[in-house]
């Protein structure tokens, strides 16, 4: 099966308004390939959203860099999916690597206990406040993936491994943990995009090599193929980030299983406009 070539371009937390206002600009000059050819999806911070998705060439699409694992309410500082979709923001980026390790967002396993022990415990020990404060920091990825889904976003979900657990050979063994995590609260995939990252090419200029990135998005699918459907296997597009550049686009882009990118600095650059064209 065919899959549409997929480009993301996730600024981070970048740019001013004079910034954001001269990347667009780049972009809607630019000379790209025909959106029957490639999706483009870039994700400025929350505060730009509106802006761009305003004066951004109409093929080319937004998402938000995060969204809340539920109906909004009394969490300070979060952004709910029910804001993105009042928005008209139809993606959004989750479980990215700089979450999970900054703001220890993980899979199911390692909140579920806090979660069980915090329905649990009463509410004046300090057993509560422990329990409270991990439970909010360490959000279920796969509940957010579900939940959102759930209202009508997009997702590109972030999986991806450290390069400790590389070179211990669990790289597999990482990346389909955190994949479970995601298939296990959802049955619907066509709304779903994977971004293999491994967390040791992230802004370091180590990008993996197109036979790396090949190897763990062919097993990836194959995980998919056994774990959920030949279908979903064949027609989720399974994206590679990790220090993509214009010079490095065209060679990773030729890999069997290699849909496309989830681009962090060079997206703020002219040379994301190669990138967008890697495909052709
Ligand atoms: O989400 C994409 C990002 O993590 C990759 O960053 O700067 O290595 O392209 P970068």
């Amino acid at each position: 099966m065919a899959r549409k070539f997929f480009v993301g371009g996730n600024w981070k937390c970048n740019g001013t308004s004079e910034e954001v206002k001269k990347i667009v600009s780049i972009l809607n000059d630019g000379k790209v390939a025909s959106a029957d050819v490639v999706d483009v999806v870039v994700s400025p911070p929350f505060v730009f959203l509106p802006l761009v998705k305003s004066s951004l060439r109409p093929e080319f699409h937004v998402a938000a860099q995060n969204c809340w694992v539920k109906k909004g309410g009394a969490y300070t500082g979060e952004i709910s999916a029910e804001m993105l979709v009042n928005l008209d923001i139809p993606w959004v980026i989750l479980g990215h690597s700089e979450r999970r390790q900054l703001l220890s967002e993980s899979n199911e396993a390692s909140c579920l206990c806090a979660k069980r022990l915090y329905l649990s415990s009463n509410f004046f020990d300090i057993q509560y406040l422990l329990i409270h404060i991990f439970y909010f920091l360490g959000q279920f990825v796969g509940d957010k993936v579900a939940y959102a889904l759930s209202k009508g976003l997009k997702v590109i979900a972030c999986v991806g491994e450290t390069l400790e657990q590389r070179e211990s050979g669990a790289t597999m063994d990482v990346v389909a943990a955190q994949t479970k995590a995601i298939a296990e609260r959802i049955s619907d995939w066509t709304n779903v995009v994977v971004a293999y990252e491994p967390v040791w090419a992230i802004g370091t200029g180590k990008v993996a090599t197109p036979a790396q990135a090949q190897e763990v998005h062919s097993e990836l699918r194959k995980w998919l193929q056994t774990n959920v459907s030949a279908d979903v296997a064949a027609s989720t597009r399974i994206i590679y980030g990790g220090s993509v550049s214009g010079a490095n686009c065209k060679e990773l882009a030729a890999q069997p299983d290699v849909d496309g990118f989830l681009v962090g600095g060079a997206s703020l650059k002219p040379e994301f406009v190669d990138i967008i064209n890697a495909a052709t």
